[in-house]
């Protein structure tokens, strides 16, 4: 059975900061007009930005505490999905919303509260259930007292929170993920591990890997609790993927295009899947000067504890080349300009014909069910007239939907699901706009938290409702 879904995140979704009780890394990034560079501006996080967000009379904009009002808004949103008939709804838990340190013994009831109503309306309305415990947003309290993943302790608070979810909803989840795009660790350290940028020197490589180590170790026995605790679902693994092209057939290309792939894409998937670290990481570690403390007993729970699954990000492919060339921007990236491809507004190259290509990459590579997680088209729209005309998003969603269904029917991969990025209008992740639209539902914020934060169904509402309908008995 293949199943037609759509996804939010927490912090770019909920709001409902003032009754949250604590900040995480994602409540410290500030909106800053896009200039060319403001989308790797804003991921930033160092000390600077940190008490510049704390202090009061601080002017700025912080819209990863407003989200699109997901807090006040959700039982109308739920409605919604369900109008829209998705089968599946990735949503992620705000670690902040259950314990806003992220050290307590009991969790804050407001947001179990809050979480309550979700699990029991996908429950009610047989809505499988994809959730994504931490989405970026680490608590600020751990990573400003223990260095966030840096530090090995995080992993037990990690999984203090994780035994909660399990023994509260651990029987209504049907996917479980325990980290988002975790090889976003390694491209944009500064967004998920709650590293903070040091403000001379560049990152230290070292500091990086320790920190993704201490993510696959929390996985791994994280899996092992699960199991302990006789949860069901599945557990993924989920990574950003990229779809790399050489841009000439020069050897040095494809070489090179061989050892990004290998670094940026697969690393973290190829310890969550295989159990262990890839044979490449031994010379990776050797030039970049890094030493991790791997324990006996990490090994033998990477080994023991592998994922189920595998699930990724895809919304652009890429271009790797030795030589100088034009660059444009993708998913927390920056790669080399297709010629062949046009691209989104903000740089993102369109390619649905990558779509089908990674899923055959991601199926031969790890032999398992493959979830797209997330995809979509990030796009300015115009709401008038209480309508929003959205060609741009249906022509995305139909030519990627095609080459899904090729991948599945012509090249027999083993695709279970499809989970459309935003499905509800919520805050960019990368840039902190709320100009840059995923979702079928228009909600009317700006990108400085002005609007009525109302609800419209948009052209693609209709297309994608009506597709599923068509779709659901795939
Ligand atoms: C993924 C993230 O990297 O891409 C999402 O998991 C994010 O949180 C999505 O929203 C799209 O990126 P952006 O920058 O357009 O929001």
């Amino acid at each position: 059975m293949f199943l037609w879904g759509g996804a939010t995140a927490a912090s770019q979704y909920e709001g409902g900061f003032s009754v949250k009780e604590g900040m995480d890394t994602q409540d410290c990034r500030p909106y800053l007009p896009r200039n060319n560079n403001a989308t790797v501006q804003t991921r930033l996080l160092t000390k600077k930005v940190i008490e510049e967000s704390k202090q009061e009379k601080n002017e700025l904009y912080y819209p990863f505490r407003v989200g699109t009002k997901g807090y006040e808004h959700v039982k109308e949103d739920l409605e919604l999905l369900k109008e829209l008939g998705i089968q599946v709804y990735r949503f992620s838990l705000s670690w902040t919303r259950l314990f806003p340190k992220g050290i307590e013994n009991e969790p804050n009831q407001e947001g179990v509260h809050y979480y309550d109503q979700i699990f029991d309306f996908c429950n009610k309305n047989k809505i499988k259930i994809f959730l994504t415990m931490n989405h970026y947003a680490v608590p600020l309290y751990l990573v400003e007292q223990y260095g966030g993943w840096t530090n090995r302790d995080m992993v037990q608070y990690y999984l203090n929170f994780a035994e909660f979810v399990f023994k509260r909803w651990g029987q209504s989840v049907d996917y479980w993920l325990p980290f988002n795009e975790i090889n976003a660790g390694f491209f944009s350290p500064y967004n998920g591990t709650g590293l903070i940028k040091p403000d001379k020197e560049d990152y230290s490589t070292q500091k990086v890997f320790e920190s993704l180590h201490h993510q696959f170790v929390a996985n791994a026995k994280t899996i092992q609790l699960a199991k302990k605790l006789n949860v069901p679902g599945k557990f993924g693994a989920m990574i950003s993927c990229f779809c790399y092209y050489p841009l000439t057939p020069k050897p040095e290309d494809n070489f090179k295009l061989v050892k990004e792939e290998q670094i940026n894409q697969w690393f973290c998937s190829d310890v969550l899947m295989r159990g262990k670290y890839p044979y490449y990481m031994e010379s990776f570690f050797k030039n970049h000067e890094v030493d991790l403390k791997i324990t006996e007993e990490d090994t033998q729970l990477l080994s023991n504890y592998p994922c189920d699954f595998i699930s990724f990000s895809y919304y652009s492919s890429s271009v790797v080349t030795t030589e100088e060339a034009e660059k444009t921007a993708g998913n927390l990236v920056v790669t080399t300009k297709n010629p062949y491809l046009e691209a989104s507004e903000w740089g993102w190259q369109i390619d649905p014909i990558g779509l089908r290509t990674t899923l055959n990459k991601v199926y031969d590579r790890y032999n398992c069910p493959v979830i797209i997680s997330e995809n979509g088209f990030g796009a300015k729209d115009t709401l008038e007239n209480n309508q929003v005309h959205d060609p741009y998003r249906i022509d995305y969603f139909d030519s990627h939907f095609k080459e899904i269904m090729k991948a599945k029917e012509l090249d027999n991969v083993d695709v279970g699901a499809y989970i459309a990025w935003g499905i509800i209008d919520i805050v960019s992740a990368g840039s902190c706009e709320m100009d840059k639209r995923y979702g079928v539902v228009y909600v009317d914020g700006d990108n400085e938290g002005n609007g009525t934060y109302k609800r419209y169904k948009k052209d693609s509402f209709y297309w994608y409702q009506k597709f599923i309908q068509s779709h659901n008995k795939m």
